[in-house]
């Protein structure tokens, strides 16, 4: 793990146009930062994504059609716990299912079983560590059908290459007539965007800068985080929103772990984040270019979001 990690910062950091993976955000620390920003009036996804789960549980479980028992597999479940209001509505409806949430974290694992086991005794929960394509290769060989679930709006992070490369996998992975519920944000008046990622209070800032603090623990270095600050801009044309770190100075600093020097000129940028913005004909093209068939988009009131239920 470390070992990757050092390997993916020093090729980043030393690249001709400096970028992060966004992944390495979520340490310990920068997952509590994530649970800030989830709690923030202005980002307004968490909100959005959670309205659809409790007003249309019943609508998303109809719209798949699944006669008997089935599966519910869920692609970094977290302990976000976003899921609670279907699993709810099926627990409360007798459905018969069975719930198998996977997450890289085991912290974050144990936290969710546990508060899912207290709050919904009935449920039957399964749950994996690890690698998703792992597990979801042991979920063909499952004699029941499976909704799998990616939902938070994740996919965002992926450029488009990469977008289609993972659609394709969970594809391979998903036997005919298996569903795919994944979250996709929505492109939307600008400032509404813009006031979720670039946040008066500076939360995201300290998301962002949280990645420096990390390498200073990992890799022994000696970021001073005050000589950095945090910029990010929506492009309305792309639906992009692009995260940076700017270097305040020209200055060099020592990763001591793998006895590196990097070197930042005044307002250097390091790339941090993508968090795409999608229309619904994006979102169709998609589905169709990695063999899946849209069957219903789920969207909250104001239209910020949809929850897309496909079919292989
Ligand atoms: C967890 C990837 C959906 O991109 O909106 C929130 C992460 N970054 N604020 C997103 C994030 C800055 C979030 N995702």
């Amino acid at each position: 793990m470390t070992d990757n990690f050092s390997k993916d910062v020093l090729k980043g950091l030393t690249a001709k146009s400096k970028h992060l993976p966004s992944k390495y955000f979520y340490d310990d620390n920068g997952s509590r930062i994530f649970q800030e920003i989830m709690n923030m009036p202005e980002y307004y996804p968490t909100n959005a994504e959670f309205e659809i789960l409790s007003m249309q549980s019943k609508q998303i479980i109809e719209a798949l059609k699944f006669s008997g028992p089935f599966n519910i597999v869920e692609l970094g479940a977290g302990d976000g716990f976003k899921t609670f209001k279907l699993l709810e509505y099926l627990v409360n409806n007798k459905v018969d299912f069975h719930y198998i949430p996977i997450d890289i974290s085991q912290e974050a694992i144990d936290i969710l079983t546990q508060r899912l086991k207290e709050k919904l005794p009935a449920l039957k929960i399964h749950p994996k560590v690890g690698d998703y394509f792992e597990i979801l290769k042991d979920n063909r060989q499952s004699d029941f059908p499976s909704l799998l679930l990616f939902l938070g709006g994740n996919i965002g992070n992926y450029l488009e290459d990469k977008v289609k490369e993972l659609l394709e996998l969970f594809n391979k992975n998903m036997k005919r007539g298996d569903k795919l519920l994944i979250g996709f944000d929505l492109k939307k008046n600008p400032i509404t965007i813009q006031n979720a990622y670039y946040d008066k209070h500076g939360i995201t800032k300290r998301f962002n800068l949280n990645l420096l603090v990390r390498i200073n623990r990992e890799l022994d270095a000696d970021f001073k985080i005050d000589d950095f600050d945090f910029y990010c801009h929506y492009n309305p044309m792309t639906g992009d929103v692009k995260s940076y770190i700017v270097s305040l100075r020209k200055q060099t600093v020592h990763l001591k772990a793998i006895n590196e020097f990097i070197h930042f000129d005044y307002d250097e940028l390091i790339w941090t984040e993508l968090s795409k913005k999608y229309a619904l004909e994006e979102i169709n093209d998609l589905a169709e270019n990695a063999d899946f068939k849209v069957e219903n988009n789920f969207l909250d009131c104001k239209h910020y979001f949809t929850d897309s239920l496909w079919t292989k």
